[in-house]
């Protein structure tokens, strides 16, 4: 008999074609997140769960599954796991490293310079006819090449990204992580730096790190007050790792000088937000990975690390925490 499955997103045809050989799946085929109540009536008679970072994987939850084994997420993060629960009940849990390292690096870099640059202002001067006469220093950006960046997070998208600016843009790079990589200090040219150092030198502080309970809400007024007044700031890790009130003040108050956010304390972030309002914030909806190919690439990775748990191997994503 196959194994029982619910994918709490909608995938790709090719991925649902090798999910048929190998399990009986229902799927929540939309880009919604898939409501509570919902899933928590899937998961009663199910053996293994693909789901997304938004799906919150508690106690409550793993009470209504008692068959469950796994579950596999479409995402690198997952800050959903409650991994005590897990463990307890001995379901183990995988992720999507590696396929979209690249990519989000990418989509930093966009971020980084589409600040700097004031890209996205920009184009809406142009195309609401306001390129009336020559430019001015009114329009003038920031460089971004032979400046100072600061990583907070040196896993492998923030190896990624100092690589981006070491060899495309000639930048310092500054990193601060729980543990020192001297590896990649050598190989990269980048220096270890503790964190409130960090964030006074950096032109440009990236924070790059997973949600857990100690890097909750760590950029908060203290660490923007540290940054200097003419620093970006841009976060692509998760919008709880910020204090979003604080940073929309800092901005407001121009205590820096522009951010860039691909995540948000809420998603889809709230249409009343102010940071809505704010020409000196870029916002993207939490988009970092989301090119076809990699997209594809999770998708097809979430549902071999699911087909290889529930057929009794170790699957090669299992997170760290639950091994
Ligand atoms: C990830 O993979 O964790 C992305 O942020 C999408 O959730």
């Amino acid at each position: 008999m196959k194994t029982k499955v619910f994918v709490a997103k909608s995938i790709p045809l090719e991925v649902k074609e090798y999910l048929g050989q190998y399990c009986d799946y229902r799927i929540w085929d939309s880009e919604e997140a898939v409501p509570r109540e919902l899933l928590m009536e899937e998961v009663r008679d199910i053996d293994g769960l693909l789901a997304t970072s938004s799906d919150k994987i508690d106690e409550e939850l793993l009470r209504k599954a008692p068959r469950l084994k796994v579950v596999s997420n479409i995402a690198v993060g997952y800050n959903n796991f409650n991994l005590e629960a897990m463990k307890a009940r001995k379901v183990i849990g995988t992720n999507t490293p590696f396929v979209l390292d690249e990519t989000v690096a990418d989509l930093v870099f966009g971020l980084i310079l589409s600040s700097a640059r004031r890209i996205c202002e920009l184009d809406r001067y142009v195309k609401e006819g306001k390129w009336l006469k020559r430019i001015d220093e009114s329009l003038f950006g920031l460089d971004v090449h032979h400046t100072t960046l600061g990583i907070i997070g040196m896993g492998r998208i923030g190896e990624k990204i100092a690589q981006r600016a070491k060899l495309g843009f000639s930048m310092d790079v500054l990193y601060y992580n729980r543990t020192r990589k001297s590896e990649v200090e050598n190989s990269l040219g980048i220096e270890y730096s503790e964190m409130d150092e960090l964030l006074k030198k950096a032109d440009f502080v990236v924070l790059m790190t997973p949600l857990t309970p100690q890097t909750k809400k760590m950029i908060g007024e203290r660490e923007l007050n540290l940054m200097k007044r003419t620093a970006i700031f841009i976060n692509a890790s998760r919008g709880e790792t910020v204090d979003e009130g604080a940073l929309l003040q800092a901005l407001q108050e121009k205590k820096i000088l522009a951010a860039a956010l691909d995540v948000y304390e809420q998603e889809p972030v709230d249409t009343q937000s102010p940071l809505l309002q704010l020409s000196n914030v870029v916002m993207m909806p939490h988009i970092g990975s989301a090119t076809a190919k990699t997209r594809f690439d999770m998708a097809m990775r979430g549902a071999r690390n699911l087909v290889l748990a529930l057929s009794g191997e170790v699957p090669p994503n299992l997170v760290e925490e639950l091994k």
